[in-house]
Order: structure tokens, then sequence, then C-alpha cells
């Protein structure tokens, strides 16, 4: 039998359907065009949950642009074990770069402070961030966020790249997942 994710009893509800999320990556990406035409910025994408974000972000950017990828990981099941360790690094040095680091979600800071600190000791000529979803009220460390797609409760979701242990990322909409799930 061929397994229908988009039925799964495990999904709760859809918290940000596929035409929202579109619409939203369709307006940061008309804000970031227009705040970084004629400076050529490099998105950073994290492995693997910003893989569908940073691939339809590039795709709205109608301004020269590069990619590079970082895998890092800090979490195993819903919560975050604050251990961070960088798993892939940058292809290419970002040195006088106008770097903009491109992330899923931002749960309570402590990845993306992470990042951000590595990133900073190379010397881009800028550092940025984007991130997709925020959710503020688990935020442990306050770090500059640019651009926010949307901000959600405290709720685990999975789909568009985000997983519950590996799994889910292939929905194309933002679910909840079941407590007890
Ligand atoms: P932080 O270090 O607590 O900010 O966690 C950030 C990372 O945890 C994200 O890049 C995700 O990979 C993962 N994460 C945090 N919240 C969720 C969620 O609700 N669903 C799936 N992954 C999440
Ligand atoms: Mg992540």
């Amino acid at each position: 039998m061929i397994e229908d994710v988009t039925q799964d009893p495990a999904i709760a509800e859809v918290v940000i359907d596929e035409a929202r999320l579109q619409a939203r990556i369709g307006e940061l990406g008309a804000q970031i065009a227009r705040d970084y035409a004629w400076k050529n910025p490099v998105l950073v994408g994290i492995l693997r949950g910003s893989i569908m974000f940073v691939a339809d972000l590039l795709r709205q950017l109608d301004i020269p642009a590069s990619l590079d990828l970082l895998a890092i990981s800090s979490y195993s099941g819903r919560d975050s074990s604050g251990v961070v360790r960088l798993i892939k690094d940058l292809d290419h040095p970002i040195e006088g770069k106008h770097v903009l680091l491109v992330e899923d979600i931002i749960d309570t800071g402590l990845t993306l402070n992470y990042v951000l600190r590595s990133l900073r000791t190379r010397s881009p000529a800028s550092l940025e961030v984007c991130t997709l979803l925020s959710k503020p009220a688990r935020r442990l460390i306050d770090l500059p966020v640019r651009y926010v797609g949307f901000e959600i409760p405290d709720v685990f979701v999975v789909g568009y790249g985000l997983d519950y242990n590996q799994r889910y990322r292939n929905l194309p909409f933002l679910g909840a997942l079941r407590v007890g799930a």
C-alpha cells in the first residue's frame, strides 16, 4: 500500500498551507532583492531543514545571487540537545561577501547563535538572517533576525523540509505534529 503522508493521523492540523507559504516567500524574495540589489549576496542554507525554503527563496530573487550550504545537527526528536555539530562546512570562502543565512525555524536560538559565531570569524562584508519560521516564546538567546516569514506559537511543526525523526520533510505544507505521536 502506498502511504499518503497528507492523511497521516500524526498530523493534527495544517498550520500554514502551501499557497500561504509560497505567497510569503514571494514577498520575502522581493524585499531581499531590493535590499541586496548590486550586492551579489550568497544565500547560505542550513541543511537539512531549510532546503525547500532556500530553493524557493532563491527562485524568487531576480538579482544575481549565489548559493552555498552548510549542515549542522542539533536535534534528536523534539528537543534541542543544546549541542550543535558542524557536519558539512561551506564550499567557498565568504570573506568580503554579503551573506544571508537561510534557516527553516528559530526555536531556542542556540543553533543560529553557533552558526553566526562561526561565520562572523570569516569576515563577511555583511551577515544577516532570513528564517521561514520563528517561535519567539521559546527563545533563549536573542539574535538579530532581519527577515522572518511567519511567527508561530509553541507547536512542533513538520513538513516543507522540517522533520520529526527524519520524517515528514516531503509534505508541501506545514503541519502540527499530534502530541504523543
Ligand atoms: P534551536 O537551536 O532551538 O533554535 O533549533 C533550531 C533547529 O531545530 C531548527 O533549525 C530545526 O531544525 C529544529 N526545530 C526547531 N523547532 C522545530 C519544529 O517545530 N519542527 C521541526 N524542527 C524544529
Ligand atoms: Mg535546522
